[in-house]
């Protein structure tokens, strides 16, 4: 399994980190087969998974029991689980009571939070108390409905160097890598120039030190909204709509199942059941 330390040896060589999402142990495993450096149980869970609106309704036990199923499904991959709404706010005490309860219930290699500013410190707490974090600057979807919605964010040259310095900040408390979500290609080079950690993109253009996408987006299976920044590389959903299709007319038209597909009794023991 990689580490923390490789992800920066692979900045410092300039080799690109490919992150994934992940929610259950078959797409785990399919990534770890296809060679993904690093999954995250991301709280999209909540939109893409669990059909929800936001990832506001996303728990901590939903976090346990989908960072469990990945865990158990790519044990050789470095594996990060969101830490959810709320989650981390109010009280030290109850910061560390859901990161420890993630940490430890799953067996993540590190957890994620959203946002600069006083998440800062919580970076630090978690860091302190053993647990590695991954930071997560510019669209933090958990604060979209205070932000009026899901916009690209560091657009001014203020907004901008806002951001440059909280991922210093992140750096500095200890976050080990740090996730770019939908901010201008300049800015995230910049910020990429600016820390030692690696960064890894989403609508953040190529100069990052890797890319995460949504599993979900990667591979086009449901329904939800697919953002500008996204490219499929494979058409599952159709593949699956099709099968499922052939399925229902083999059962209907009494094809499915065949002789092959059936078990069958001695000829004895039907006498006996026959009477
Ligand atoms: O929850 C998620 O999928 C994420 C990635 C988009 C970075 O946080
Ligand atoms: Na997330």
């Amino acid at each position: 399994m990689k580490s923390t330390t490789d992800f920066t040896k692979m900045k410092k060589l300039g080799e690109k980190i490919v992150m994934l999402t992940a929610y259950d142990h078959p797409s785990a495993q399919l990534a770890e087969e296809a060679g993904i450096d690093c999954l995250l149980v991301g709280d999209s869970l909540g939109m893409v998974v669990l059909g929800y609106e936001s990832t506001a309704a996303v728990t901590v036990d939903d976090m346990i029991h989908h960072g469990k199923a990945v865990r158990r499904g790519a044990k050789e991959t470095f594996v990060v689980v969101d830490m959810p709404f709320a989650s981390y706010h109010g009280s030290e005490d109850r910061t560390l009571e859901s990161a420890v309860r993630i940490f430890q219930e799953t067996g993540a290699n590190a957890l994620k939070l959203e946002g600069g500013g006083r998440v800062i410190d919580t970076i630090r707490l978690l860091t302190e108390t053993g647990i590695p974090v991954v930071a997560h600057l510019g669209l933090l979807p958990q604060s979209a409905a205070v932000a009026g919605g899901y916009k690209v964010q560091g657009k001014t040259a203020e907004a901008a160097e806002r951001l440059i310095l909280d991922a210093i900040a992140c750096e500095a408390a200890g976050a080990c890598m740090i996730v770019l979500e939908c901010i201008p290609y300049q800015l995230a080079e910049q910020v990429s120039k600016a820390v030692s950690i690696p960064t890894i993109g989403i609508g953040a253009g190529a100069e990052t030190d890797g890319q995460v996408l949504v599993f979900h987006d990667t591979v086009k299976y449901g329904n939800h909204h697919i953002p500008k920044f996204v490219e499929a590389f494979a058409d599952v959903g159709t593949d699956i709509r099709d099968g499922l299709k052939r399925y229902t007319s083999a059962v209907k038209t009494g094809e499915f199942p065949s002789e092959a597909h059936r078990f069958a009794m001695k000829e004895e023991e039907l006498v006996t059941l026959y009477g």
